[in-house]
């Protein structure tokens, strides 16, 4: 389980995220919506232990993959990029074919587009295991196939390893039907919570109403 309590981070007099109380059960798929700024990268980076909080406390479990808002390339193919992560060969093979890279497999991962880079970037995080994945907006660079697959492999993965995902998205898809709670974040504070039906009939603010609408199921 993961429990987090008053936790708070500031930049200077700016607090970026607030949020006094919150659990997420094993085993849940999360989605962590909100504008740009409302604090979904610092809540991930947190729970990742990549930055600190400035106050409060969380709970976390102990084996914790993270994979970042912006991908990035190493030097060499994809396989060799998959490998640097730590992650066994056959699973980083398996991973590869799931989401439709094999044929890409020797080629320089700096050469990918933004989309092929995303997906390999997931590759290197899934071709591992753990207890909590953190996926910080994973389809932002795909395009509609791209995403309903990428969707369709961490969907996948969290049924076979019963681990906690939390993804922070923009995307209605990704929120409304491949999540089982939807958590609205507005200026770091937590606007709406709960199954993204509920969040959808009540946003719990005018500012998460009008950030839905449109939204549906
Ligand atoms: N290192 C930093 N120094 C100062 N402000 C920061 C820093 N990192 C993030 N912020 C600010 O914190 C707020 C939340 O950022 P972020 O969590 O990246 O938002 P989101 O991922 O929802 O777009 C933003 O206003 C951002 O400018
Ligand atoms: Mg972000």
């Amino acid at each position: 389980m993961i429990e987090i309590n008053n936790l708070k981070k500031c930049y200077g007099e700016r607090t970026v995220l607030d949020i006094p109380s919150l659990t997420i059960n094993d085993g849940e798929m999360l989605a962590v919506a909100g504008a740009n700024g409302s604090g979904k990268t610092t809540l991930l980076k947190i729970l990742g232990g990549i930055i600190k909080t400035s106050e409060g406390s969380f709970v976390v479990p102990e084996k914790i993959l993270y994979m970042p808002q912006n991908s990035y390339a190493f030097h060499g193919d994809l396989i060799k990029n998959i490998l640097i992560g730590g992650a066994d060969r056959s699973r980083a093979f398996e991973m590869l074919d799931k989401l439709e890279l094999t044929h890409l497999a020797k080629k320089k991962a700096k050469s990918l587009s933004g989309g092929e880079l995303q997906r390999l970037s997931l590759c290197r995080v899934l071709s591992k295991s753990c207890d909590l994945l953190l996926l910080d907006e994973p389809t932002s660079a795909c395009d509609a196939t791209g995403a309903e697959l990428v969707i369709k492999v961490v969907t996948e993965y969290k049924e076979k390893t019963g681990c906690t995902v939390i993804i922070s998205t923009h995307s209605p898809l990704l929120a409304m039907n491949a999540s089982e709670r939807l958590i609205i974040l507005n200026s770091g504070k937590i606007d709406a919570d709960g199954s993204p039906e509920e969040t959808l009939a009540h946003p719990g603010s005018q500012w998460a109403k009008s950030f839905v609408a449109g939204w549906k199921i």
